[in-house]
């Protein structure tokens, strides 16, 4: 399996199909078309399975040495199977190789799933943003780790 930088217009209507499979707020086609025009700053990985051009993908923002996750996801079938914590290891090693010293982002409190996941990777509790989804409201809790 290899995590490699988007590529095609196929990876990108991947990375949308799991984006409505996996959140009730998905990232528009917008939003991506928009940070695809700024790939100094926008960084989406996707993560490559014998039977999957995507398996899982991961989208963050590099600002000086602070990279941002702002989505990650694993195809609803091939998720319990290691995939998101070899996509994380990847992203947070790639970051740190751009230059970031730190890796932040924000998850719902709800989302025992992903909580886990970044707690086993070394993620701890950085602060709350109140009601920061909607459908439901929910808090956010920000996380963050050293990445070098
Ligand atoms: C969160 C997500 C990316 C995890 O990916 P994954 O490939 O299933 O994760 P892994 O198999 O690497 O599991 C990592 C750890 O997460 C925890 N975990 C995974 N699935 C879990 C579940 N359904 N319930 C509870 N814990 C779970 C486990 O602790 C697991 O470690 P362990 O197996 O050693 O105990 C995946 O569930 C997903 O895509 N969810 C929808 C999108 C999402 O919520 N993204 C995060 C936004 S911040």
């Amino acid at each position: 399996m290899a995590v490699e930088r988007i590529s095609s217009d196929a990876d990108l209507d991947a990375i949308l199909a799991l984006e409505e499979a996996s959140f009730n707020n998905p990232t528009t086609r917008e939003w991506y078309e928009g940070e695809l025009k700024r790939p100094d700053v926008c960084f989406i990985y996707v993560l490559r399975a014998p039977a999957h051009r995507v398996a899982a993908f991961c989208a963050f923002w590099l600002i000086a040495e602070q990279a941002h996750i702002n989505n990650l996801a694993v195809l609803p079938e091939l998720r319990g199977q290691g995939l998101g914590t070899q996509l994380l290891a990847a992203i947070v090693d790639e970051a740190a190789h751009r230059g970031a010293s730190e890796v932040t982002l924000e998850v719902r409190e709800s989302n025992t799933a992903a909580l886990r996941l970044y707690a086993k990777a070394g993620f701890e509790r950085a602060g709350v943003r109140k009601n920061y989804y909607t459908s439901p409201v929910e808090d956010a809790f920000i996380l963050s780790r050293k990445s070098r």
